[in-house]
């Protein structure tokens, strides 16, 4: 099986490069695995994005490419270019793969939902309203895949960390190892997902799927949820092995920060369609936290 990942140098990108290639021997002696980055293929030029896929063999297509500066998106011409990454791209893409009956594997953002749902948990069918720029346009990329009505897997997920990229815990680590004094929002809650676990579920998914199986669209992050405050203070607690005081982390609100693009309140996606259908246990968002920080060597 030929698996083609697109955006290898992003977080979940590199992550599933990391993964194929610590578990190269456990993983199907038949699967190759391409790695294409930005410079091999452009999403910004859309003819040539055609004609290299057109040209290029693969039964499945790894979607991790997409624009993902959220507040940068809110402005011209940045707007433009979000567009066409989240949502041209992943169009042509999906046409390819239909025309060469590959399956695509893309993935979304808990952000095409406005987080009004007063804490209740977003299952997949629920209604959808993105309140910023990169939301409407990862929405638009879904809707283009569906309509396509290829063969499909879109995984909606949220707040991803890891060892690769930037990230959330990344930055909070540096800041709290430099003892900087951190303002973290209360006002946002969502569910941090670890990179390393969103590549084992798309893992499962390829050793029991048959390519040609009915299309889906999953939610897929870890258990249990936080605000961004929450997450910086799990962070503090496992290196510093106590809880900060506010002069180390001060909770702020999210109008404070003066941020271009409005993020959803509270959005917790609702697993279950993903859990019963992989049979996968998934895991709380602080447990896979610990455990990335243990293999990291942070603690
Ligand atoms: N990060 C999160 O918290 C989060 C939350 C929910 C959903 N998601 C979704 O999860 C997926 C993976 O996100 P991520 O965190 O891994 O993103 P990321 O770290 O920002 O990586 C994005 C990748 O896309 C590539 N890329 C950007 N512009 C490109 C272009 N014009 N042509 C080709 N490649 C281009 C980047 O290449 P360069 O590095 O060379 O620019 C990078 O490899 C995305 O679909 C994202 O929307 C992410």
């Amino acid at each position: 099986m030929r698996i083609l990942v697109l955006g290898s140098t992003g977080q979940l990108g590199q992550e599933f490069k990391y993964y194929a290639e610590k578990y190269s021997t456990t993983l199907p002696r038949n699967w190759d695995w391409f790695w294409m980055d930005k410079n091999s293929f452009n999403l910004l030029n859309l003819d040539q994005l055609k004609s290299n896929l057109e040209n290029f063999s693969f039964d499945v297509l790894i979607n991790c490419a997409a624009y993902t500066a959220v507040d940068l998106a809110q402005s011209s011409p940045e707007k433009e270019i979000c567009m066409k990454i989240n949502f041209h791209a992943p169009e042509i893409m999906a046409m390819i793969c239909k025309k060469k009956q590959s399956r695509f594997i893309h993935f979304s953002t808990d952000y095409v939902f406005d987080g009004t749902n007063k804490g209740k948990p977003y299952q997949e069918s629920d209604i959808t309203s993105p309140l910023n720029h990169y939301g409407t346009s990862k929405l638009l990329g879904e809707k283009a895949i569906q309509n396509i009505d290829g063969n499909y897997d879109i995984f909606r997920t949220s707040w991803i960390y890891g060892s690769f990229g930037k990230n959330f815990a990344k930055t909070i680590t540096c800041k709290i190892l430099q003892k900087e004094l951190l303002q973290i929002v209360t006002d946002q809650t969502g569910t941090p997902t670890w990179s390393f676990k969103i590549v084992e579920s798309i893992i499962h998914l390829l050793q029991g799927q048959n390519l040609n199986e009915e299309s889906h669209l999953f939610h897929l992050s870890q258990l249990g949820n936080a605000n961004w405050y929450d997450f910086g203070c799990a962070i503090y607690k496992l290196i510093c092995k106590r809880i900060p005081n506010q002069e180390e982390i001060f909770p702020i609100l999210s109008a404070q920060l003066n941020q271009p693009a409005k993020r959803p309140e509270c959005v917790i996606l609702d697993k279950t369609k993903w859990i019963t259908y992989s049979g996968l246990n998934l895991q709380d968002w602080n447990y896979c936290l610990e455990t990335h920080f243990h293999e990291q060597g942070f603690i």
